[in-house]
């Protein structure tokens, strides 16, 4: 087959990667992809929410399926445009994306469907807003309504800050939406449950804890995520029978009888206190970096998993993992979540070498002149399978060390709630 992944980060490189081993592949491209991806696969410089180009290159290079890697055209409907056009495609629809693109919706769902959740209220103007908020214990959780690229959460001390927040969500600040909601603020620790499913059956496709604080003992802004480790070692067999049971199962009957079916990778971000799971959010999407983890941990061919989302005969697929603990860490471009410099040249890379069990993912990348130059805020992972994930760890540091680029920043405690407790 002819396969396409849509996607640019650190998240499709590893898509591609683990493509790269099944043997039923003939031609990898990326859309656009970066360095690392232009190496295993061939990069076309179209932008992703494109689906009118991406449909005419489909067409020119024969592509038999697509892999969309991000969220942004999944809720922009790239499924429906390529379905209609009869091109295989491995995603939710607009509808079903919905769950990730509209919290309202994805709150209000849960609540239909009985799915443990914080309690929450939809803010209609700011008077409203000052009197709902009395009934909340601080902090309060002020949440934008659309897609807001990890920034539309803020948790508020004061009922003065979450009003300040409000405010400036139903003024715009975020172009996806001026909608907004608040939810009460849950205690405990967080845990990444990802399943894939064909709209009827679902398979548990791994488990991760990712850091999207940018400064050690997760401190800071928010970021994408600045590494993550998998399998996460909150979720033991009696919680992962509640995730199942309470979460993910009423997730996927309940979207397949409102209409919207899901298929595709389906993030839940939970969280565990007292041994009990409540979901904070879903995506509809592999995590980046958890992904690059999952990938290189995962022993079943990923194309047979995909395809049979993709053909609804998930039921039969079993999934191999290796006993191995893995961890990736992000090395960023100094400044990061907010203004960076980027273009400068990364060296070294040629001189480490790497494995089934390390891998250098590249995301914010790009070849010039036969040099490979820093190109984004998040810019390469590096990413190790080990014994521990104490070993793991010092080897991803140990490759990011010796690796060289102006303004190069990554966090040394990515794990430390495991490795260092
Ligand atoms: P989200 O963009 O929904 O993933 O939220 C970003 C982060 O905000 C989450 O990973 C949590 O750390 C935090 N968060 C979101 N909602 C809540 C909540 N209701 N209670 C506590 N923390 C939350
Ligand atoms: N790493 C968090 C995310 O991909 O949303």
């Amino acid at each position: 087959m002819n396969i396409a992944v849509i996607g640019s980060g650190g998240r499709e490189h590893s898509i591609c990667y683990k493509l790269k081993q099944s043997n039923k592949i003939n031609r990898l491209y990326c859309i656009p992809g970066n360095a690392g991806t232009s190496e295993i696969s061939e990069n076309i410089e179209i932008d992703p929410n494109d689906f009118e180009k991406i449909y005419q290159t489909v067409l020119k290079k024969k592509i038999d399926l697509l892999i969309v890697g991000p969220e942004i055209p999944l809720v922009n409907g790239i499924v429906d445009f390529f379905e209609k056009k009869k091109i295989k495609i491995f995603g939710p629809n607009k509808k079903a994306s919905q769950i990730e693109g509209s919290k309202i919706f994805m709150k209000e769902f849960c609540e239909e469907f009985n799915i443990p959740s914080a309690k929450f209220k939809k803010i209609k103007n700011i008077n409203q807003a000052k009197d709902i908020i009395k009934d909340f214990e601080l902090p309060i959780v002020v949440k934008s309504d659309g897609l807001a690229s990890g920034k539309g959460v803020t948790i508020c001390n004061s009922r003065k800050k979450a009003i300040e927040e409000i405010d400036k969500i139903l003024k715009g600040k975020f172009k996806t939406s001026k909608k907004v909601i608040i939810e009460e603020f849950l205690k405990g620790e967080e845990a990444s449950y990802f399943v894939i499913s064909d709209g009827n059956n679902f398979v548990p496709i791994g488990t991760a804890q990712d850091h999207k604080r940018i400064g050690e003992n997760d401190t800071g802004l928010n970021t994408g995520g600045m590494g993550a480790y998998s399998p996460s070692y909150l979720i033991n067999n009696e919680i992962e029978k509640k995730i199942k049971n309470k979460i993910i199962t009423p997730t996927i009957n309940g979207m397949r009888k409102k209409g919207y079916p899901f298929k595709g990778i389906l993030y839940a971000g939970l969280m565990i206190y007292n041994s009990e799971p409540k979901l904070i959010e879903y995506n509809i999407r592999f995590g980046d970096p958890e992904c690059q983890i999952l990938m290189m941990r995962l022993r079943n061919d990923l194309l047979n998993l995909i395809l049979s989302s993709v053909n609804n005969n998930l039921k039969k697929e079993k999934l191999i993992w290796t006993n191995e603990p893995g961890i990736t860490v992000v090395a960023a471009s100094k400044g990061y979540p907010e203004k960076f410099e980027k273009n400068y040249e990364i060296t070294n890379i040629k001189k480490i070498k790497f494995n089934s069990k390390r891998q250098l993912f590249h995301a914010g990348t790009i070849k010039k002149n036969n040099k490979i130059l820093s190109n984004g805020g998040r810019v390469l992972n590096a990413t190790v399978v080990s014994s521990s994930l104490s070993k793991a760890r010092k080897i991803a540091l140990d490759i990011l060390n010796k690796i060289k680029f102006k303004n190069k920043y990554f966090r040394k405690d990515i794990g430390y709630k495991v490795i260092d407790r």
